[in-house]
């Protein structure tokens, strides 16, 4: 409307100019000659013949100098002072001189002399479809988060359309995509815009960015398009919660691992972006006696072992950690921990019970300890086999359940040997194998297994005549091997070869010493030699005696 004004009121102005300047003269009459013509017609187009559309004669035109009032108002149009005719004189562009105005007129004057004349010509020019609808913004970014619910609008830039009625902007059109709809909508004036309507969820994780293509269409004959690309930025939610790579994640752990070892490391990934796939570790059910052992570290997710394994302890160890993201979603993970068995344990013996003394005389067989052995170790390492040194009258059986029995192996003999210290030796079947010693102390006892002997088969003494009575005269002296009472003896005289007297009135022994004493004195002339038997005893039970010859 504006520029209709701007258009029309120069005109105005000068028609009223023109009407005072020629009501001095001969001025008859003014006539309005309208004609219409496309825009963009080529220079030297016809748009009319004013001699004809006037009425005038042809051969008269000389005399009548048909002209243009105003030249710098006919830039558009020219008029042939030989023919008439009206022509296109430069580039009409609807678009430029009229704007969206639907109405479209190109006002000008030409003046006839003899007779003194004006025509008022009105030009309308018509719109062709000359002009594709365009975005101001051919590339429309969005932004929006992947929980925007179905229904949700985007308006988008609108595309214009210089050209009017059906050659300008009709519709809009949306390359096909699951995600967005478009809506044409029409604003009070009539213009026509779109909105993007969602119709699906949006998932970061599956489309981070989404592309259609946006046609703005007019309705000419043909008829033309503008494009504009546009950009769906989809921005994270904290809709993935973390994710381990495992369920259950499990090792095993040589019971001898170093202080400080890697146990294992859990992963965890989160498909959110930002803070919201930052991901942290802690453990969320640490049984007690894992405490001490097992630390985690929060970023990494690695498990180091803090203290010793000890397999006979614990044998397994279950825990849970926890991956928390930046927004607070958390997943748990299990993990066993298995402790794997070592030789770390020597086997223990242990007495239960020893029969010492123990008699010479007992029997090969007879029980003379009874051990218990255990290792703490498993399988291999926990079996173990038990011996004694070589060269003893022993021997190891095993019993029943870890049980031990040493037994007499042949005849003992006290008086070669009264005490036994006795090695057991037991190994575990580990590699290497460890082994422990335990020394028991046996006492043999003793038996009246041996006589008393004397020194010589038979004694010879000298004795001079006339000795005092009561004189001592030889001392016999027997030994035995056994021990205490078995070894105790007694002497005594069994008999003599003197036949008168019985011998105690010559001869008379100290049972305890073996001494003989003269009971009398004796005489060479009564008789020269006697002999007598001595009897040597033991104290045992039963008793063993020996005799000696005089
Ligand atoms: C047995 O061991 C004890 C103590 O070590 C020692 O005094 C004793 O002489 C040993 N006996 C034998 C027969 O080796």
């Amino acid at each position: 409307m504006e520029r209709r004004h701007k258009e029309n009121a120069p005109v105005l102005r000068r028609q009223v100019l023109l009407l005072s300047l020629l009501s001095l003269c001969c001025w008859s009459a003014s006539e309005q000659i309208q004609y219409s013509v496309p825009e963009e017609m080529p220079k030297g187009s016809v748009v009319g013949n004013l001699i004809k559309d006037l009425g005038l004669n042809a051969r008269e035109l000389s005399k009548h100098n048909l002209h243009a009032v105003s030249v710098t108002k006919m830039q558009y149009f020219s008029i042939s002072a030989e023919n008439g005719n009206l022509y296109v004189n430069d580039r009409i562009d609807r678009e430029g001189i009229c704007d969206t105005t639907s109405v479209c007129l190109v006002n000008f004057e030409a003046v006839m002399e003899n007779p003194l004349n004006i025509f008022h010509i009105t030009v309308t020019i018509q719109d062709i479809n000359d002009n594709a609808p365009q975005f101001l913004n051919d590339n429309i970014h969005l932004e929006t988060s992947e929980l925007t619910l179905p229904g949700t609008r985007f308006l988008l830039g609108k595309a214009e359309d210089p050209d009017i009625g059906m050659n300008s902007l009709q519709n809009y059109d949306l390359s096909p995509n699951q995600y967005f709809m478009l809506e044409v909508r029409k604003r009070e004036d009539g213009n026509k815009y779109a909105e993007l309507v969602l119709s699906k969820p949006l998932d970061r994780e599956q489309e981070q960015t989404l592309h259609f293509i946006l046609t703005a269409l007019d309705g000419g004959e043909p008829r033309r398009t503008g494009t504009a690309h546009i950009w769906v930025n989809v921005t994270d939610a904290n809709d993935n919660p973390p994710i381990f790579t495992q369920d259950i994640y499990k090792v095993s752990l040589p019971e001898k691992t170093p202080v400080g070892s890697l146990v294992l490391q859990v992963v965890a990934s989160d498909n959110d972006e930002g803070s919201y796939a930052q991901i942290g570790y802690h453990f969320s059910n640490l049984p007690a006696n894992s405490r001490k052992l097992f630390s985690l570290d929060p970023i990494k997710g690695t498990i180091s072992l803090q203290s010793t394994l000890d397999f006979e302890e614990t044998k397994e160890y279950t825990m849970t950690v926890a991956a928390k993201d930046g927004g607070g979603l958390v997943t748990h993970c299990n993990i066993e921990i298995r402790v794997l068995d070592e030789n770390d344990n020597s086997p223990e013996v242990t007495l239960v019970s020893l029969f010492s003394p123990v008699p010479e005389d007992s029997f090969p067989g007879t029980l003379i300890a009874l051990i218990n052995v255990n290792d703490r170790d498993t399988g291999d390492n926990g079996k173990v086999t038990c011996s004694l040194q070589d060269h003893l009258p022993f021997k190891i059986l095993a019993s029943s359940n870890n049980y031990y029995k040493i037994q007499t192996d042949g005849p003992l003999d006290r008086e070669k040997s009264s005490e036994y210290n006795i090695t057991i030796t037991a190994t575990d079947k580990g590699n290497p194998p460890l082994s422990t010693h335990k020394t028991i102390s046996l006492l043999i006892s003793d038996i009246n297994d041996n006589y008393p002997s004397f020194e010589k088969s038979s004694y010879t003494v000298y004795v001079p005549e006339n000795n005092p009575s009561g004189a001592s005269i030889f001392t016999v002296k027997a030994l035995d091997p056994d021990m205490d009472q078995n070894a105790r003896i007694t002497y005594s005289i069994l008999h003599s070869n003197i036949k008168e007297l019985p011998i105690s009135s010559y001869i008379s022994i100290n049972s305890e010493t073996g001494a003989l004493y003269a009971q009398r004195s004796f005489d060479y002339e009564q008789f020269r030699e006697f002999q007598l038997q001595v009897k040597a005893q033991d104290g045992g039970s039963p008793p063993l005696s020996s005799n000696v010859s005089w």
